[in-house]
This record gives C-alpha cells, structure tokens and sequence, in this order.
C-alpha cells in the first residue's frame, strides 16, 4: 500500500467509526466497539478503554479473561494509564517491560505479555478526563507518530459517544427506578409481599431464561422487565382484586383487562426494555394451548419473554398466599408445572424451568424474610451500573 493509500484507508476507517459510535447508546457494548475499531485502525493486538470513576478515585475497565469479562481497576496516578489520566500526556513506549511506571498486575491477570504501548487521555469537550485509551502491541514496529495523531483523533470522537452512553445510562436508570416503584404500587394492594412477589419473578424469569441458553443481554432485559407484568393490575377496582373469596365470572373478566391496560401502560415507550415489559404484561396470561387471555394466542404466536415470565408467575403465585387461598408447597407448584407443560406452557420453558429448579427453590427459600424495600431490584440497578 502506498502511503496515500494507507492515509485514505485511515480516513475511511475514521469516518465509519465516528459514525457507528454515535449510534450505541449502551456502555458495555459502546467500549467494546471503541476497542474492536482501534484495534483495526492501529493494526494492534488489544486496546483498552479506562474510564474515570471519580467518586473512588480509580479508573475502571472490562478485561476479558477466557470467556468471561473482569472489571479491573486501577487507582488515579497509578501505572501508565494512571499517569495519563493524571498528567493529560500522551504516553508512547516501546517495551513496557522497561518502563518502571508500568504495573505489572494486569498481565498477570490476563497472562498477556505487552511490548509497545500508547496511551492516550480520553478529554470531553469541555476538556475534563474521563479517561486513558490504551493501544497495544502493534504489529512488528512500534507506535509512530501517526498512530498518536490517530488514536487522539479517535479518543475525542469516542470521549463524546462515552459521555453520552453514561448520560443515557443514568437517565434510564431513573425512568427504571420510577417505574418499578409504580409496579410496586399497583401490586400493594393485593400482596403484602409485594416486594419479595416481584424480586422472585424478576430471578426465576432470569434463571429460566438461563436455562434455555439465552444470551446475556435477553437475561437482563426479562430480569428488568418482568416484574412489570402485572402493572396493569392499577386500572383494577379494589372491590375485584382485594376480593377475598373467588371471583365471580363477570369479575373475572374484569380481572383478564389487567394484561391490556398493562401493554397500554408501556407500549407507547420508546426504550427497548419496556417493548420487552410491553409484551410480557399483555401476553403472561396466554396459554401455550391457546386457551389463555387475552388474544388466545397460541405456541410460539406467544412472546418467548412472556412464556417464560408465565411459568415464573403461576409458580410463584401457587407458592405465595392469597387473599382466595392459601400458600402451596413448592413442591405441589412443581408438580403442577411439569403437569401443564404442553397446556398452560411451552414444554421448552418446562424443561428449562426443571433444569434450574433448585436454584429457583434457593430464591423461594430466601424471600421468606419481610422486606419493606425491593433488595433484588436495588442490587440490580447497581449491578447494571458497573
Ligand atoms: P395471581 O394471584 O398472582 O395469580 C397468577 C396466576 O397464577 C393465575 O392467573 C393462575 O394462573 C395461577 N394461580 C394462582 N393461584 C392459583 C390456584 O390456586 N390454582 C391454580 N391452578 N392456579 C393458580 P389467573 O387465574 O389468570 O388470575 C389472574 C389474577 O386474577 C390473579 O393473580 C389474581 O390477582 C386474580 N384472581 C384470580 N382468581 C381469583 C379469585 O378467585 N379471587 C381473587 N380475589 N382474585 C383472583
Ligand atoms: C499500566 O497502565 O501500567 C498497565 C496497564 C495495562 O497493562 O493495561
Ligand atoms: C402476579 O401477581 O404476579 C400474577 C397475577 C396475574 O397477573 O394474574
Ligand atoms: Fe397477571
């Protein structure tokens, strides 16, 4: 390649990357993207994005070890990522191993063996550091001047992207937040429990969804999404649901709106969570036979989220005391699962459900405790918050 050539090349693989990353909006992906293009661009074997955590002083980043991802952390003015975060300088080093600001931890953890190293601040607009970009290993030469350009070039296209995504973070977190003190709300009225009622669908769901070998990003989004399912359960008069005998089958009619006005609720957002929350509200009471409500949907014309969510609610709602009866063995509630696989449910979730049956047991033996706040859902907002 000439060298204009390879200049033009450079540009091209710029403007793709300026474009691609303004486009993500979820962090973890967002600097999985931003590494994968740098990578590319450089011609190096790995690249890291450190971000800033200013309330702990460190800066943090996803390291892949085998197929799992470690977040690693290392304090402000530590290693070479900590001086550049500290002193605002570009770092280019041929033999790290030379260097006496390099650690050493961070390939002791991943047994990696880094060579060259160039390590970029990662500024804002406003010119703050929310970060270090580290490229390392390129093929054959080291890092030359053009590379420093470059990945400077790169690091502030990619500065305003991370911003962003931490904006965006932060805001659907509350949206998330308020929202799951609404489904609280709207299930007060008929559980006392409420907050262990919905911390175990929100885990049974996830492990279910584990079970049947979904990706990591389809367990989180039924992990939050599920315990909105019966949000619709605020458009109920009190006379219905707080009803402490059987229903009437005019009353019960009532009842089946819940799974309406809960899509009506939350289909009108736009995030991608609450599509998810969307459909299992108005789906968790189809059955797989196509005998449910409240469209008699049948087998798979059923969202998999709310076929997996439905065997999380009926066994949960089997263990859990009711104003219309009293609380099953969660023995019995298995047995009536595996009984309806093929009926009420879709034998793949049944099998599933089987297959992660003492964990959920595990769970159900946990939230027998009285909680007045939601210690599931806490511990996940700040899980899905680094
Ligand atoms: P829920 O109490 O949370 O129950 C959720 C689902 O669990 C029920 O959906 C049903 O599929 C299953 N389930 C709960 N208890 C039993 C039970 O004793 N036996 C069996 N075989 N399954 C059970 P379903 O039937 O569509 O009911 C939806 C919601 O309607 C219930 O939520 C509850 O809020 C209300 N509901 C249903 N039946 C009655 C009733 O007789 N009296 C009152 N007050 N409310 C009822
Ligand atoms: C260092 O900054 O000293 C080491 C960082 C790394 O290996 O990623
Ligand atoms: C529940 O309370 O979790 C399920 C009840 C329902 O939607 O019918
Ligand atoms: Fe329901």
């Amino acid at each position: 390649m000439t060298r204009a050539e390879e200049l033009e090349n450079r540009l091209r693989q710029l403007v793709y990357f300026g474009g691609a990353v303004s486009k993500e909006t979820n962090l973890t992906k967002l600097l999985e993207l931003i590494a994968d293009q740098v990578k590319t661009i450089l011609n190096c074997d790995r690249c890291s994005v450190f971000i800033m955590d200013r309330q702990t002083n460190e800066l943090w980043s996803k390291v892949a070890l085998g197929m799992q991802h470690t977040e690693i952390r290392v304090p402000f003015g530590k290693g070479i990522v900590g001086h550049v975060a500290s002193s605002g300088q570009t770092v280019n080093i041929k033999d790290a191993y030379q260097d006496e600001r390099f650690t050493h931890d961070i390939d002791r953890l991943t047994g990696y063996r880094t060579r060259s190293i160039l390590a970029v601040p990662l500024k804002n607009v406003g010119g703050s550091i929310i970060g270090v970009f580290e490229a390392m290993n390129k093929a054959g030469l080291p890092f030359d001047g053009d590379d420093e350009g470059i990945l400077q070039l790169i690091s502030s296209l990619a500065a305003s992207a991370i911003e962003n995504a931490q904006l965006y973070e932060s805001l659907s977190k509350s949206q998330l937040e308020t929202i799951y003190r609404l489904a609280v709300t709207a299930e007060y009225r008929d559980q006392q429990d409420t907050a262990i009622h919905l911390r175990h669908i929100s885990e049974y769901s996830a492990l279910i969804a584990q079970g049947l070998g979904m990706p990591e990003r389809e367990i989180e989004n039924i992990r939050y999404a599920s315990p909105l399912h019966d949000i619709g359960k605020v458009g109920i008069a009190d006379a219905i649901l707080l009803k402490p005998g059987k229903l009437t089958a005019e009353e019960f009619e009532e009842m089946k709106k819940h799974t309406i006005y809960g899509s009506k609720i939350l289909c009108n957002a736009e995030s991608h969570l609450l599509q998810v929350a969307c459909k299992v509200a108005g789906s968790h009471h189809e059955k797989f036979d196509g005998s449910g409500y409240p469209s008699r949907l049948k087998g798979d014309q059923i969202p998999l989220y709310a076929r997996i969510v439905s065997v999380a609610d009926v066994f949960d709602a089997l263990c859990m005391p009711r104003v219309y009866k009293p609380k099953w063995d969660p023995e019995k509630a298995r047995e009536y699962i595996l009984e309806e696989s093929g009926k009420s449910f879709d034998p793949v979730v049944v099998e599933a459900f089987g297959k992660v049956y003492g964990e959920i047991l595990k769970m159900h033996a946990l939230g027998d405790g009285k909680s007045t706040i939601i210690p599931g859902i806490t511990r996940e907002l700040h899980r899905h918050n680094f």
